[in-house]
């Protein structure tokens, strides 16, 4: 007898949660809401970005080469070489890579909760076991000795988000040294690092620790969500690997040559940062006027806990939306609801958001 489709297909694809991008579709269609949910940057690429994009296509007729002119100003940026930077088409795809690297069916991924939605769909789709511990109640930080004492046999890889998201915070050094001492391949995800002029990155680490490695992106900061670039920064074994699972051609012309127009144009970056930080300033005030309570503003997105307004997250977002805005739901922590994150958007939508909490939350 002649077997389903479904018989076919790997059981766990049905098992894995899906990460939901069905709002990328809703907010596309209603351009005038504002998407203060995606922690997308909202300033376009610059002509010079623009440009160097348009120039590149000229060669879209060949396969992508390596960049190792790319490779040398990023591991520049770090204090390394190019053989230490493995390009990826987002860190995305950083994400699913290090699953397919470091895990077989059984195996645990270990990290925090809540989280980037998209970690544990993609260590489930390879049947690897999710070990989720949540934040601490207190304050919400990394619950590191909760985690620390989850790692066992199977824990074959380590996530932390530096600052985390959605909670904004900064693990301590001496919590990250920690989890580099357990020896288990561990990534530290810089994805919201470059909004922090004052804190370099931890690519120091990679040095002493062959197995911890770094996941960056150009998604945030230089405002490359469409776009797609990231990198992996790790020893020369690592990169390696990850390049071994990286598809060939992961990187399109089109990015490589955005991003090194965005790196040659500092100012780019640096004027988007000051966007982003003015704001998160102005809404962490406002909000405090307001009694609620804005978790550290480390990112381009803001956790905002409302649990003492006695409103539920979706009448938040039912209510935002009905402003016109689009807010990023969280899920009940600790039993609780009432937490909603927000992202700094234009001016005119940031003002639209400020109008809505002072009237919604008055
Ligand atoms: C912590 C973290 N890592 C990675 C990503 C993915 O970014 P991208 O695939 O656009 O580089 C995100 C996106 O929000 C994120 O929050």
């Amino acid at each position: 007898m002649k077997k389903n489709l479904k018989d076919w297909i790997v059981p766990w694809l049905y098992t894995s949660r899906e990460y939901n991008v069905g709002i990328l579709d809703e907010a596309m269609d209603n351009p005038d809401t504002a998407r203060l949910m995606l922690n997308e940057n909202p300033i376009p690429p610059s002509e010079k970005v623009i440009q160097a994009v348009a120039d590149s296509l000229r060669h879209g007729n060949w396969y992508p080469d390596s960049f190792l002119r790319l490779r040398t100003k990023i591991g520049k940026m770090y204090g390394l070489g190019p053989n230490n930077v493995a390009l990826a088409n987002g860190s995305s795809d950083t994400i699913d890579a290090m699953m397919r690297v470091f895990l077989q069916p059984g195996d645990e991924f270990l990290l925090s909760t809540p989280t980037f939605e998209l970690f544990p769909p993609r260590a489930e789709l390879c049947n690897a076991k999710v070990v989720q511990v949540p934040v601490r109640k207190d304050n919400l930080n990394y619950d590191v000795d909760g985690m620390l004492n989850a790692i066992n046999d199977r824990t074959k890889l380590i996530l932390i988000i530096n600052p985390n998201n959605p909670t904004g915070v900064f693990i301590d050094d001496a919590d990250l040294d920690r989890f580099c001492e357990t020896g288990v391949p561990l990534c530290v995800d810089e994805a919201y690092l470059d909004y922090n002029l004052d804190r370099p990155s931890k690519a120091s680490l990679i040095e002493k620790y062959p197995q911890v490695f770094l996941s960056v992106t150009f998604s945030k900061a230089y405002g490359f969500c469409g776009i797609r670039f990231g990198f992996v920064l790790g020893s020369e074994e690592m990169v390696a690997a990850f390049n071994r699972m990286f598809l060939p051609w992961n990187v399109s012309r089109m990015a490589a040559a955005a991003a090194e127009a965005i790196i040659d144009n500092p100012a780019e970056v640096k004027s988007k940062v000051e966007h982003n930080n003015r704001w998160m300033a102005i809404f962490t005030e406002e909000l405090e006027k307001l009694g609620l309570k804005p978790f550290p503003a480390n990112g381009n997105y803001m956790l905002i806990d409302g649990t003492m307004t006695g409103k539920t997250t979706e009448e938040i977002l039912k209510a935002a939306l009905d402003e016109k805005i689009y807010l990023k739901k969280i899920g009940e922590i600790h039993g609780k609801t009432g937490y909603f994150r927000v992202t700094p958007g234009t001016d005119e939508e940031n003002e639209r958001f400020m109008k809505f909490i002072r009237t919604y939350f008055a």
